[in-house]
């Protein structure tokens, strides 16, 4: 069946606010509407430059989404340090990273941690983009499978039916973020695909067939094309290649 494909920028921890007005703006200016018609758009910048980004892109009429790269579940309260989802939902994101590896790494965040996120931004209407992947060693132990489809299965847990349609899964293997090594397209199908399979386990074949699995792990203009040909990789995330509005438009135009 024919998803439409998502095409989200992690920004990461770049641009400050006035860069990142400027790279908003070279999107935009590049950028053409009737692209919208067949794939869908999202910045994903720090916090503190969502809003400002948000500001570019409505003034200019452009329904390119803007999403958050992290939240915390709680809704309010004494959390030093945090942000909630009213917070980023009020500046206008509609979508939202959960778990990226980073995250995961870097920072101890847990499966747990993963599915209460994913549940508080559903909650409250936003779209998770659940980010799940293996690191070299477990790739090379081979059971790379049973690793994603476990931290899917986590992801989903207690999500009903009607909210996992609203979710988006990125796969993204460790080994290919930020390396210049791209897993090869069959690598991300062969992956992606049993995403998919566990998400019909959970679910069924139609709610399987809405949720959309993208690929990310130094997704670049010139491999993004055979990535997204793919039967089951139905968009990217991508990283460093956001940074630079011609390669991260030339991603969206490799989308259409
Ligand atoms: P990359 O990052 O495209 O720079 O590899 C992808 C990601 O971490 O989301």
């Amino acid at each position: 069946m024919a998803r439409k494909k998502l095409i989200a920028g992690n920004w990461k921890m770049n641009e400050t606010l006035p860069e990142a007005v400027v790279l908003t703006q070279e999107i935009s200016n590049i950028f053409e509407k009737d692209w919208l018609e067949t794939v869908d758009v999202c910045i994903c910048p720090p916090y503190i430059d969502l809003k400002p980004a948000k500001t570019v892109l409505d003034f200019d009429h452009l329904g390119i989404a803007v999403g958050a790269q992290n939240v915390f579940y709680e809704p309010k309260g004494a959390y030093t340090g945090e942000i909630s989802v009213p917070m980023i939902k009020e500046v206008g994101c509609t979508y939202c990273i959960v778990g990226h590896s980073e995250r995961r790494t870097l920072f101890g965040e847990t499966n747990e941690d993963v599915n209460l996120k994913a549940k508080a931004l559903l909650a409250d209407g936003l779209s998770p983009i659940i980010c799940v992947g293996e690191s070299l060693e477990v790739r090379e132990g081979g059971a790379y499978l049973d690793y994603v489809c476990a931290q899917v299965r986590a992801a989903y847990a207690g999500i009903a039916e009607a909210e996992a349609k609203d979710t988006v899964v990125a796969y993204e293997p460790i080994w290919a973020i930020g390396t210049g090594r791209t897993a090869t397209p069959e690598q991300a199908e062969e992956v992606c695909a049993a995403i998919r399979e566990t998400l019909t386990e959970l679910y069924d074949q139609s709610v399987a067939d809405t949720i959309r699995v993208l690929y990310g792990g130094s997704m670049n203009e010139g491999n993004a094309e055979m990535l997204l040909a793919m039967a089951n990789i139905d968009g990217g995330l991508i990283g460093g290649a956001s940074l630079k509005a011609q390669s991260f438009v030339a991603i969206v135009q490799a989308a259409l």
